[in-house]
């Protein structure tokens, strides 16, 4: 029996902003080095919106490009869902944005996802299951964080070390399942570990002193809670689970949060380079985008043939972390709908 309520992932777009920061450049705000960055992290460099009118205008094109990838008519979504906990406006939503942006007619659902850079992996997740229970039938995914908007400048610990980036997928019905596995979680009792309040206004009638909204991070944490979980959640509860064999899988595309983090994972999966796919030295962390971005640039470069296969694991704030094997189809991007930055 065929069924024509499986998710496939039928196109996906990217966008980064054309302003670049250097290691270098970080020098000037606080006492920093090239090597340092570079050992820790693997960070050369990373982008930042110039002003929030960029950051709509790469989201509308990131968006158009996983539609036009898709080959559908945008007004063929019937719902939009954005990934963001470091948005470039709280309200309208970022979905919302899209709707608007992209000129769709129709009162689709749109609405906001919050789990920092695990995003990806959780809108995959509810596009699934939005696909597999026959409610939607083409679903509009897009990623987008504003790291540089809430980082503190003046904090070598994590400026070093996020960017500013887009992305975007559809995700259809059809015959096939393009994400054979997906798995979310959530571990709250140690959302210390990576923090953002909510900025105080100046409400006159409560003790208050108004604040910024900035993101913190307890690295040596989250580098410590990352390293003990994902390597052997990705083995035994992405892949072993699921009778998943680690050399039937093409593609490692984790999130790119740190270069040793990357290498810890390959070097469990026993993957040569050819399999990893990492942009973290010329993007830094991109958060919910960053497993997208490094999807479209690695079909981009050619490093990443299609059809074939990825694991995919995002982690980060909550602390959220989820991941998958998903199905990279043929024309999934196209080369003739790449735009120039
Ligand atoms: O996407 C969300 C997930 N996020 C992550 O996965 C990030 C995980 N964490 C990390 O990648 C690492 O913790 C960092 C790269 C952020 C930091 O590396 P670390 O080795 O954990 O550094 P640290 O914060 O423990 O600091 C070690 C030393 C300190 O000096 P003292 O106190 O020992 O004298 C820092 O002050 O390095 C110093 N330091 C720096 N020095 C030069 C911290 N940041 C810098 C810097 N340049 N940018």
């Amino acid at each position: 029996m065929t069924t024509n309520n499986l998710p496939m992932i039928t196109g996906i777009g990217y966008a980064v902003p054309g302003k670049v920061v250097t290691n270098n450049d970080l020098t000037h705000l606080y006492e920093t080095s090239d090597e340092w960055i570079y050992t820790r992290t693997g960070i050369k460099e990373r982008r930042v919106f110039a002003s929030d009118d960029e950051a709509f205008e790469l989201l509308r094109r990131a968006a158009e490009q996983a539609v036009k990838n898709a080959g559908i008519d945008k007004e063929e979504i019937d719902l939009i869902v954005a990934a963001t906990s470091m948005p470039v406006q709280f309200m309208p939503s970022s979905s919302c944005m899209v709707q608007k942006l992209l000129g769709i007619q129709r009162n689709v659902p749109a609405f906001d996802i919050s789990v920092a850079c695990s995003g990806f992996v959780y809108g995959l997740d509810i596009a699934a299951a939005y696909i597999k229970s026959g409610i939607c039938k083409n679903i509009l995914l897009v990623t987008i964080d504003n790291c540089s908007r809430y980082v503190d400048w003046t904090d070598r610990r994590t400026s070093i070390l996020f960017g500013d980036g887009i992305g975007a997928a559809v995700i259809s019905a059809g015959s096939e399942n393009d994400i054979p596995v997906i798995d979310i979680r959530a571990d709250g009792h140690v959302g210390d570990y990576i923090t953002m309040p909510a900025a105080k206004g100046n409400c006159p009638f409560v003790d208050q002193t108004p604040t910024q909204q900035i993101c913190s991070m307890k690295g040596q944490d989250v580098y410590k809670f990352v390293a003990n979980v994902i390597p052997s959640y990705i083995t035994d509860d992405i892949l072993a689970q699921h009778g998943i064999d680690t050399d039937s899988v093409d593609y490692l595309v984790l999130h790119q949060a740190n270069q040793r983090i990357i290498k810890a994972v390959q070097e469990r999966l026993n993957y040569g380079d050819d399999k990893v796919i990492s942009n973290i030295e010329h993007l830094g962390n991109t958060s919910a985008s960053s497993i997208l971005i490094a999807l479209g640039e690695g079909i981009k470069d050619g490093k990443i043939k299609t059809p074939s296969k990825a694991i995919i694991c995002g982690f980060g704030a909550g602390m959220c972390w989820g991941g998958g094997v998903i199905c990279l189809r043929e024309g999934i991007f196209k080369q003739e709908n790449i735009f120039q930055n």
